[in-house]
């Protein structure tokens, strides 16, 4: 049994004790010294931030600081006999996870590894085995992105936080990621998965824990990972954000354009540094170079532009830095998080609706989080727009004609279904 599962256990043990009113103490563990081998691995997952049809992060952690990490892979499964596997890449990230004066009552201290992928074939399956000393994972494996002008999907998805303070309140989060790898399972085309933010109530470490425990139930049964691609939230401020989701060089602030495919192109914004200055200029210059190349730009980015609960007002910043240069490079989709509810707003331009040229909306964050009571009254929520309070996650399928968005809530019915056509 993996040490992970200790913490976890303790973390349930803390909880009964406090809700049965008594002072118990949870049980002393002896925790990781400095230098120990490691003896398990865990956390294993896939990130995808510049270039998926050639580059991917593999991350995870151990308990104990060990000192030879390294992930084996191929082209072929090998079922875990690493004296199999064509190639071997070391880690470019390793270090102790921080942590806070409060996590320590509930996790016990970890390691993170992080190994970059680079110059990998387009739309293929790669199998993985995590190794930390002689610790070895099952084999896995994922598939780069294809480089060719093909039909794909993606889920997206925000607010995996969970509800109130106590670190393991998660049984929302964990359905809604059961949802998700059923979807992974049954969509043909589905290659990533675009996180809007607000993963954890704080991005410390007795929360992003069991984050990364919930986020493994999206591996498929037959061991393929889901690629994340990562929007930062307000709640995501800390450095185990960073810890998390790392990636060599990624000097920008956690904004970047990720080509999904030749043809289709998402933009990650971070609402959680200035919006203005070099961001915009980024977004603009970013646009401007690509816009002519693409069929379908989408943005995600944490602070909705047209709010569902939360105030119009609130969402100026992004309707004054980044919804024009939207407007004029055409992005079909923006796709928000934050307020923790169902949305897709009438196509909108120039703040007004606009059925010709319009960009669509939607949102606004249903992976865990309390859900809110959204404004119906909003101009841009009317009909063909539609808002709900319902925890929810989205397919969107970028074809050759039209992207096909379509929510599924968490027992798998369709909360909401929409298409965009293709623009000359
Ligand atoms: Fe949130
Ligand atoms: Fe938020």
């Amino acid at each position: 049994m993996r040490k992970r599962s200790l913490a976890f256990m303790v973390g349930h043990m803390a909880v009964a004790t406090i809700a049965g009113g008594a002072l118990l103490a949870a049980p002393a563990l002896a925790p990781a010294q400095d230098g120990e081998a490691a003896t398990s691995t865990f956390h294993h997952r896939a990130l995808w931030i510049e270039n998926p049809s050639s580059e991917t992060v593999l991350s995870w952690t151990t308990s104990e600081e060990g000192s030879n990490h390294r992930v084996y892979w191929d082209t072929e499964a090998r079922n875990g006999d690493i004296t199999q596997y064509a190639n071997e890449t070391a880690t470019f990230s390793d270090g102790k996870v921080t942590m806070k004066d409060d996590d320590w009552e509930w996790v016990e201290p970890a390691y993170y590894h992080h190994v970059h992928l680079d110059g990998l074939e387009a739309d293929t399956n790669y199998y993985v085995v995590f190794a930390s000393d002689d610790a070895v994972s099952d084999e896995f494996h994922f598939r780069t992105a294809p480089d060719e002008d093909v039909e794909v999907s993606i889920l997206f998805g925000g607010d995996s936080r969970i509800r109130g303070m106590e670190p393991y309140n998660h049984t929302e989060r964990q359905q809604m990621n059961l949802r998700i790898r059923h979807l992974f399972e049954n969509y043909e085309n589905i290659i990533a998965f675009a996180h809007g933010g607000d993963y954890c109530m704080l991005a410390d470490w007795r929360y992003m824990e069991p984050w990364l425990t919930d986020h493994e139930m999206t591996t498929t049964r037959d061991g393929r990972l889901l690629p994340v691609i990562p929007a930062r939230g307000n709640h995501d401020r800390g450095i185990g954000f960073e810890e998390a989701f790392a990636w060599p060089e990624l000097d920008r602030n956690y904004y970047f354009e990720t080509k999904l495919t030749p043809a289709v192109s998402l933009i990650t914004l971070n609402t959680e540094t200035e919006l203005g200055g070099e961001q915009r200029d980024w977004l603009a210059g970013t646009l401007a170079a690509i816009a002519p190349e693409r069929r379908w730009l989408a943005a995600q980015y944490h602070r909705p532009a047209f709010p569902s609960v939360r105030s119009a007002a609130d969402g100026i910043p992004r309707r004054t830095h980044w919804v024009p240069l939207f407007e004029e490079y055409g992005v079909a989709l923006g796709m928000e998080s934050h307020d923790h509810s169902l949305k897709r707003t009438v196509p909108i331009r120039s703040y007004a609706p606009d059925f010709e040229r319009g960009v669509v909306y939607i949102g606004d964050g249903g992976l865990g989080a309390p859900l809110r009571n959204p404004d119906p009254d909003r101009w841009w929520l009317q009909e063909p727009g539609m808002v709900g309070s319902v925890y929810h996650v989205h397919v969107l399928t970028f074809g050759e004609e039209e992207l096909h968005g379509r929510a599924y809530g968490m027992g798998g019915d369709v909360v909401d279904d929409f298409t965009i056509e293709a623009r000359e």
